[in-house]
């Protein structure tokens, strides 16, 4: 089966459009209308006239797009493709988290549920978190659920303290300063290109942080010839297929986000066949995570394109 002309076909037939993580196996970008990070694609969802919106994504992108789009019909492949830092903080452990720290607005990171958004201040990305907190013009926030992210952030502020949530992602998380060091031994006169939610330490060691996209504008804009990424190997696969005439180093093998990595072309094609797994979203629950994101988008220029 011809999955991609198959596709291609059912996107004109229903009037649906693919919108696609730079995580995601690389093939997807044959069939995809828009490939970025997680903030541009919650632009592309909020502008799109398409009928249905198909997340090539994890669930919380595609429960995002919902609540952005409340009247049009949201597709994720795959639902088992969850995100496990979003998964790190329920409504439960925010409120005692909120509890603990009265009167700090809180923001949280894109990468949560639609319950925990409801119930935070504003919502950021990895491209525009520092502008976000920076718009608050408070000398605290909390900042959830990842806790690198908002480390990485109180450091470019400088005078802002960020109270964060023990959470992170795993697949950035475990990248150590040590497998940094060793990357950047074996292959000298590199740049070191990261994603925030690596820790601390290991941004330090970074020519440059930023969101997925930010990685992939970085190398776009520079004359440098060599770089070593820390991020999820999509972003890796984009940039060889993208600049063959540059050389790309992961900081290991199997830098992979499995969820990610779930959504197939035959999914895909299966999805918009039967319309499945459509996301719905609790109404009110919805109303109250959709200020949240308004605000972000808002306050945010960054990635708008
Ligand atoms: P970006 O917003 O940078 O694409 O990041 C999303 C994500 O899940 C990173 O792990
Ligand atoms: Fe979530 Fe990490 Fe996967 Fe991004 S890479 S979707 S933060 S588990």
């Amino acid at each position: 089966m011809d999955y991609i002309t198959g596709i291609q076909t059912l996107k004109k037939e229903k009037n649906a459009v693919v919108l696609a993580h730079c995580y995601q196996n690389v093939e997807i970008d044959n069939i995809a209308d828009f490939v970025g990070d997680s903030l541009y694609l919650s632009r592309m969802a909020a502008k799109t006239d398409a009928d249905i919106i198909i997340f090539a994504g994890v669930y919380f992108m595609a429960q995002t797009a919902k609540i952005l789009c409340p009247d049009k019909k949201v597709l994720l492949p795959d639902l088992k493709a969850g995100c496990e830092m979003a998964d790190m903080i329920n409504l439960q452990q925010l409120r005692n988290f909120k509890s603990k720290h009265p009167d700090i607005p809180a923001v949280c990171y894109i990468n949560s549920t639609a319950e925990v958004k409801s119930e935070c201040d504003i919502c950021c990305t990895s491209s525009n978190a520092v502008q976000i907190v920076e718009s608050l013009n408070v000398p605290e926030v909390l900042f959830l659920p990842d806790k690198n992210l908002g480390k990485w952030v109180e450091k470019q502020l400088g005078n802002v303290k960020v109270i964060t949530y023990d959470g992170c992602c795993p697949i950035h998380h475990n990248i150590t300063t040590d497998e940094v060091l060793k990357a950047k031994k074996q292959n000298p006169e590199t740049k070191l290109l990261a994603h925030p939610e690596c820790k601390e330490e290991v941004s330090a060691l970074a020519d440059y942080v930023g969101s997925t996209t930010g990685i992939m504008n970085f190398v776009k804009n520079s004359s440098g010839e060599k770089f070593i990424i820390a991020t999820e190997k999509g972003v890796l696969d984009r940039l060889k297929r993208d600049y063959p005439q540059k050389e790309f180093f992961s900081i290991k093998e199997n830098l992979i986000c499995p969820s990610m990595k779930l959504n197939t072309l035959e999914d895909i094609y299966n999805s918009l066949n039967n319309e499945t797994f459509e996301i719905k979203v609790d109404s009110d629950i919805s109303k109250k995570a959709l200020k949240c994101i308004n605000r972000m988008l808002e306050v945010s220029t960054a990635g708008v394109k």
